[in-house]
């Protein structure tokens, strides 16, 4: 709708009869009101002394104002991002799991190899038993580096690193993570074949994908279903290095993306590009043979 010059967007969207929530009366103090701004944020102008105060306060993101401080120059486009009817205890500190953002993060991808058909000549009950051991050893090498178990799909494992802000948490310390967590995926799957010999005719093998890049991470799905999860073409991109580790012959492929990030130093392997969908030239990847072989790198 159109507006006069100097009005803020709580007061067109009163104007325009839309309900906004707003506790503190438009004074800029309960930061109910702050909305995301969809278009048009280039041309707003910046936030005064007092909502910048609010903005850190709630540790907003980008593109996220203050709709009783923000007096829009031109055409925006806004979603509030409370309910009309929030109450002063609903401002607490965003929380951009909850209601997404894009971040550079590190995406693992794990596969067994070969368990499909390794399962047709078992009994459920063995099938079960042996899947459980091995979830639970992958799952505690990703947690103990410091990685997010996303979720199980059928026999295959995604998981995030540096899903946290901050100097010790970001995307080098996620890099750093994920390959101390492949590590010890390798070496803790070595000692489950040891276990597991009798019961195995073939040991058990992995399959691995690290990629690094922007995805947006926020709480997904629906009910009981509901996680934080991250979405994008750096998720796919890692999910497609796992899977061409058939085709190259290995068990890990580490795009070089990871390694720069991580500031690792990774030339003990060879490199190579991998042609990937919709990349041209392809990417550039670390060919591991074993994920157990690889150096151990002191976490930041
Ligand atoms: S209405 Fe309270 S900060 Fe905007």
């Amino acid at each position: 709708m159109k507006a006069v010059r100097g009005a803020s967007v709580l007061d067109i969207s009163r104007m325009g009869g839309v309900p906004h929530a707003s506790v503190c009366g438009g004074r800029g103090r309960c930061s109910t009101c702050r909305v995301h701004v969809d278009a048009g944020w280039e041309m707003l102008p910046p936030p005064r002394d007092g909502e910048q105060r609010v903005l850190q306060r709630i540790r907003a993101p980008g593109r996220v104002r203050l709709a009783c401080q923000l007096c829009p120059t031109g055409d925006v486009a806004v979603t509030p991002l409370l309910p009309a009817d929030a109450r002063a205890r609903d401002a607490l500190p965003y929380d951009p799991m909850k209601f997404g953002a894009e971040q550079e993060i590190v995406i693992l991808f794990a596969d067994l190899r070969g368990f499909t058909q390794m399962s047709e000549t078992k009994l459920p009950f063995d099938v079960v038993h042996i899947l459980n051991q091995y979830f639970s050893e992958m799952g505690e090498a990703i947690e103990s580096a410091g990685g997010y178990l996303d979720k199980f799909i059928g026999d295959g494992i995604m998981a995030l690193f540096g899903l946290q802000s901050g100097e010790q948490q970001g995307v080098e310390a996620g890099a750093r993570q994920a390959v101390t967590a492949a590590r010890a995926m390798g070496e803790r799957l070595q000692a489950l074949n040891r276990r597991l010999a009798q019961d195995l005719a073939t040991p058990l093998r992995l399959g691995l994908g690290i990629h690094a890049g922007p995805a947006i991470v926020g709480e997904m799905g629906y009910g009981r279903a509901t996680s934080i999860t991250a979405i994008g073409d750096a998720v796919n991109v890692a999910s497609r290095l796992e899977s061409a580790t058939k085709d190259v012959g290995c068990e890990l492929l580490i795009s070089t993306d990871v390694a720069q990030r991580g500031k690792l130093d990774l030339s003990a392997f060879a490199q190579q590009q991998i042609s990937i969908r919709g990349r041209e030239g392809g990417l550039g990847v670390y060919v591991v043979r074993h994920a157990a072989d690889l150096p151990s790198f002191p976490q930041t």
